[in-house]
């Protein structure tokens, strides 16, 4: 994802207790090559200094229209120049003013110059958040055409538990990515399939793979905010439900067959990602297995699970895009090929595996992408989420 390199970010710190989150957020945005002019309400600089902002977005923070700047209308640069603008935490007073459109500090004042897209990430105790005046002011922006993120429960400054909490800034920065990102894929269908399956010994004991889910959990997010209606069958791992994807969690290759299966048929792009157990114990034991004493070797007869990528290709009808993954150690173009060949695939991603930097659970990976007309493209070896952009482009260029 590269939507917010060079890109201006206005991002808006009112007065609320999680406004030390809008720091996070900062570097997240900086880190991803964003230019972040941060506004801060008067109360804002209650809870943050102005100068922990200016440090990490290396820019001066505007706080007051007539005194901080070099330039009486820097606020209006500002909104001209800005890509997206974000405000979080936003205080029921700052919503008020911005659905009322007044413009009485330097944060409402520049918001009403901004024509870019704009998320408001409400932040208050759960009574003022569902003041019937808060929910009417936020409408009020959301029909204007401005996104709301809704807050988080848990326990908040105030002692209590409810709704209100702002939402970890690597959410409120994947939403904004989001915002940001062309929607080549709307109104289109995407089934994706991620990490290993898990297939039972006995009660306490599987037979597994090293797959993470990162590879098809990050197909799945940058689906998702191309506008995509993903649906993600996921075997067991340890990441974050990817934002706005249906999640459908399994254990078994069965499991995964009988959940892809019944959803094939209304998609229109399936990209099958998940390292599926070839094969699974033939008769898992209902009680532990002991340890005998007497018995030094033990065999575990074990019997083929379905191919549910073979099912999908002979389900496939016209109009539908199907691509599956081959995790290979060698000869893996003519395994890819093969397996493409065999299971009536559209397109396979041949994935190196066996080094640290490509394939099972790293943070990145190195594949070649073959094609059904005979053609190939390289991913050299990069970040899972930027592999994840590429597959994808490739998977539009040759649906058109
Ligand atoms: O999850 P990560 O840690 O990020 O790692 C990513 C990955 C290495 C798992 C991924 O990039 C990858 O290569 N996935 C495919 C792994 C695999 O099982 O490859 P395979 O060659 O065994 O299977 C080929 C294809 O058939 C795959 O699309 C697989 O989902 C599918 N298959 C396999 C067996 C089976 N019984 N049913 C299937 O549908």
């Amino acid at each position: 994802m590269m939507e917010l390199q060079n890109k201006n970010i206005l991002l808006g710190v009112t007065g609320g207790i999680a406004a030390y989150k809008a720091v996070e957020l900062l570097r997240l945005l900086k880190k991803a090559g964003a230019n972040v002019n941060v506004i801060m309400t008067d109360s804002a600089q209650k809870f943050v200094g102005k100068t922990t902002f200016e440090v990490l977005s290396e820019n001066p923070v505007l706080s007051d229209l007539f005194f901080d700047t070099e330039s009486s209308v820097k606020h209006i640069d500002l909104a001209t120049r800005a890509h997206a603008a974000i405000i979080a935490p936003a205080t029921a007073n700052t919503i008020a003013k911005l659905a009322h459109g007044i413009a009485d500090d330097a944060l409402s004042t520049t918001l009403l110059a901004v024509t870019c897209p704009v998320l408001v990430c409400p932040s208050m105790n759960t009574d003022m958040y569902q003041n019937i005046r808060v929910q009417r002011n936020l409408d009020i922006l959301e029909k204007d055409g401005w996104v709301i993120l809704d807050p988080d429960s848990g326990v908040l400054a105030c002692k209590t538990i409810g709704t209100g909490r702002l939402p970890d800034p690597w959410f409120i920065f994947d939403r904004v990515e989001a915002m940001l990102t062309k929607k080549d894929l709307r109104g289109k269908n995407i089934l994706v399939s991620a990490g290993p399956t898990v297939e039972p010994l006995d009660p306490v004991r599987f037979i597994s793979n090293h797959s993470s889910g990162k590879m098809g959990y990050a197909i799945a997010r940058a689906a998702e905010k191309r506008g995509g209606l993903v649906t993600l069958v996921s075997g067991p791992v340890s990441l974050n439900e990817p934002v706005g994807v249906e999640c459908i969690y399994v254990q078994t290759c069965e499991e995964m067959a009988t959940q892809m299966l019944a959803r094939f048929d209304q998609a229109d792009i399936i990209i099958k990602v998940a390292a599926v157990a070839d094969y699974k114990p033939m008769d898992p034991k209902a009680s532990k297995i002991k340890k005998k004493e007497n018995i030094k070797d033990l065999s575990i007869l074990m019997t083929q699970n379905p191919d549910i990528l073979k099912l999908l290709g002979k389900k496939k009808t016209k109009g539908q895009f199907l691509v599956g993954f081959a995790a290979e150690t060698d000869d893996l173009e003519k395994n890819a090929l093969l397996k493409m060949e065999k299971k009536n695939l559209d397109m396979i991603a041949a994935n190196i595996v066996g080094s640290s930097d490509s394939g099972f659970k790293a943070d990145t990976n190195k594949v070649k992408l073959f094609f059904r007309d005979g053609s190939s493209f390289d991913i050299p070896l990069m970040g899972k989420d930027k592999v994840a952009d590429i597959l994808i482009d490739q998977v539009i260029e040759k649906m058109e």
